[in-house]
């Protein structure tokens, strides 16, 4: 038996670095995954490589459009009928500049995406678990979520948001038996790290990933698996005591 056996899990950002590592992690588990992104094309080949069958649907969807994420829950109602795992996940970077130089428009995006995304898939997902009495949300946030980082004003302000909806929604779902939690990782080793680092330092950006690096006690960046395993816990009924939890994953940056 899989630690998630069955379960069927919506992940947004389905096709980027955490996401789909987690989709492979949840596949290995039993689950059916449901890969939410922007491209087409992209999901196309996550699922090619995921090689997980009719256990994986892709569905296109922008999430901070309100019709989109409504799609996105009606395709895998129909599919499936229920959703038991929301990996609350798709995310954006924006732009690296000092907050007088950020521009509006990318503020307005990061928010819609990091914090307007993020409320629409609650809305729409959390009745769904209602009705059943069950089901495990994890929001991912950052440790951008927890202290600043000069640089990143839209980023950081929005995932402050993110421990902020985690919280009251994990107050409004105990009741129904639904458990929601934030994660909170240092950075990893995806896509989004390297437009970070490029923005950092655009003369230089393997000095910046080395300066980020060393800020981390464990010396490195996370792997999207290391990040993966958590969530698969907090996924799985392991962690069913457990909800308004924030978790750090960041290779002891906390205890700074
Ligand atoms: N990589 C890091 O260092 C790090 C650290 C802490 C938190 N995070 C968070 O982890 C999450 C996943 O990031 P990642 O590192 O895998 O980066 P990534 O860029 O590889 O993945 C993010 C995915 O979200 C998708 N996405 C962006 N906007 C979307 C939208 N409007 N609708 C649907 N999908 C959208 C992207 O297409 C991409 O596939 C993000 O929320 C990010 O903020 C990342």
């Amino acid at each position: 038996m899989g630690r998630l056996e069955d379960k069927i899990a919506i992940i947004t950002g389905g096709s980027g670095g955490i996401g789909k590592a987690t989709a492979q992690r949840f596949l290995a588990e039993g689950a059916h995954v449901v890969l939410v992104d922007l491209d087409d094309d992209a999901l196309g080949a996550a699922a090619r490589e995921l090689d997980g069958g009719d256990r994986v649907l892709t569905v296109r969807a922008d999430v901070s459009r309100e019709e989109d994420v409504r799609g996105y829950v009606s395709a895998t109602l129909e599919r499936h009928g229920r959703i038991d795992v929301f990996f609350n996940n798709a995310g954006i970077e924006g732009k690296v500049a000092p907050l007088e130089s950020q521009e509006l428009a990318m503020f307005d995006k990061v928010l819609a995406v990091n914090v307007r995304g993020a409320y629409l898939g609650l809305r729409e997902v959390l009745p769904r678990m209602y009705e059943r009495r069950s089901g495990s949300v994890i929001n991912t946030s950052s440790v951008a979520g927890l202290r600043g980082s000069a640089g990143v004003l839209p980023y950081v302000t929005s995932k402050h948001a993110l421990s902020g909806m985690t919280k009251v929604a994990a107050l409004e779902a105990a009741k129904y038996e639904v458990r929601v939690n934030s994660i909170h990782p240092s950075p990893v080793n995806t896509r989004m790290m390297r437009s970070l680092e490029a923005g950092f330092d655009p003369s230089d950006a393997e000095a910046a990933r080395a300066g980020m690096a060393a800020n981390i006690p464990l010396g490195r960046y996370g792997e999207s698996d290391e990040i993966a395993s958590l969530v698969l816990f907090l996924a799985s009924d392991e962690s069913r005591f457990i909800t308004g939890a924030q978790y750090r994953i960041d290779g002891g940056m906390g205890a700074a």
